[in-house]
């Protein structure tokens, strides 16, 4: 007699995962499960760069909606699957495509920057996408003095610190980073004085203004490995605690605050991974016409980096 034995979740997706020649792309910002069966984790230029270039036929996207959607502007051919649709976030829904060309009308010498968290009728508006990892190379690759940056104030004005440009900053912000306040690094500083203070640019210039390093969370994983670190004060979402502390066993890692949490971010679950390689559900797709513009905007940023 055949003992068959129950698989666990993670076996099945990893099962399910072989059959439908998928890929698995997960942000840093994941629940640990969700981190622990990814076939690569990254910022979100990594998971661009890395939808970009797979052979997979299928892309599961454990991150939000931009980030799948970008990997549809580059892979028409593939289908790509977000475990959760509301998976949404709210920065890139603080300015659509009709406000931008509004906006362009009242700058019209301007050149548009778009942060990658942004939708794709956002990016089709606009002449250059970034990630944060890349935002202020991006900005100086532009041939214009004069830039419109979309949607991230606080992105925008870091990059504006760096740059001689004129930056036109739009007033979109995330709600998780704003919640990390100076007076938290303050106070973690005067508990762990040896610890390095690193700073993700979506947080406001007050908590900027206090970093020892200023990093994209893939900036940040490749920091942490820095012999110079021992102790690091992390100013960015909690989830990649996790990944930091698998990868630096001997290091020690404090969070900001208990409030860097972005709930939509923890909407993907390992039910839902395995409930959408099953369904092959939900899809996302971009309509052909403004994936091309989008495309182009994309390809742009990952042809200077
Ligand atoms: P990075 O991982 O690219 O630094 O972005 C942070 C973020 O907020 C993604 O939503
Ligand atoms: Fe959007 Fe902020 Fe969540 Fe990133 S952490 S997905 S920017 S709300």
């Amino acid at each position: 007699m055949t003992i068959i034995k129950d698989l666990s979740l993670e076996e099945r997706i990893l099962k399910l995962k072989e059959e439908r020649n998928a890929v698995i792309l997960v942000h840093n910002y994941q629940l640990g499960e969700i981190q622990d069966i990814a076939d690569f984790i990254g910022d979100s230029l990594g998971l661009s760069q890395n939808a970009a270039k797979t052979e997979a036929e299928v892309i599961v996207f454990c991150g939000v909606h931009f980030m799948a959607e970008t990997a549809a502007i580059l892979c028409p051919d593939m289908t790509v699957l977000l475990p959760d649709i509301h998976a949404g976030c709210p920065m890139a829904n603080m300015i659509n495509a009709e406000q931008l060309r509004q906006k362009k009308k009242e700058l019209p010498n301007a050149s548009v920057v778009c942060y990658i968290n942004s939708t794709a009728e956002v990016k089709a508006e606009s002449d250059i996408c970034c990630t944060s990892a890349n935002a202020v190379k991006v900005v100086e690759s532009v041939d214009n003095d004069e830039i419109l940056f979309v949607p991230d104030q606080y992105l925008g004005h870091y990059v504006s610190t760096k740059t001689n440009k004129k930056v036109h900053l739009w007033p979109g912000y995330c709600p998780t980073h704003a919640r990390i306040r100076d007076q938290d690094i303050i106070r973690l500083k005067q508990e762990y004085p040896q610890a390095k203070v690193v700073i993700h640019p979506e947080c406001r210039p007050e908590v900027i203004a206090l970093a020892d390093e200023v990093f994209s969370t893939g900036g940040m994983v490749r920091y942490a490995q820095s012999e110079d670190v021992s102790e690091m004060i992390v100013g960015t979402e909690l989830g990649i605690i996790h990944r930091l502390r698998k990868e630096n066993p001997g290091k020690k890692f404090i969070s900001v605050s208990e409030q860097a949490v972005c709930p939509n971010m923890k909407l993907i679950t390992l039910e839902k991974v395995l409930w959408s390689l099953e369904e092959m559900a939900p899809e996302v797709r971009v309509p052909e016409a403004i994936r091309l513009k989008a495309k182009a905007a994309v390809e742009k940023m990952l042809a200077i980096v």
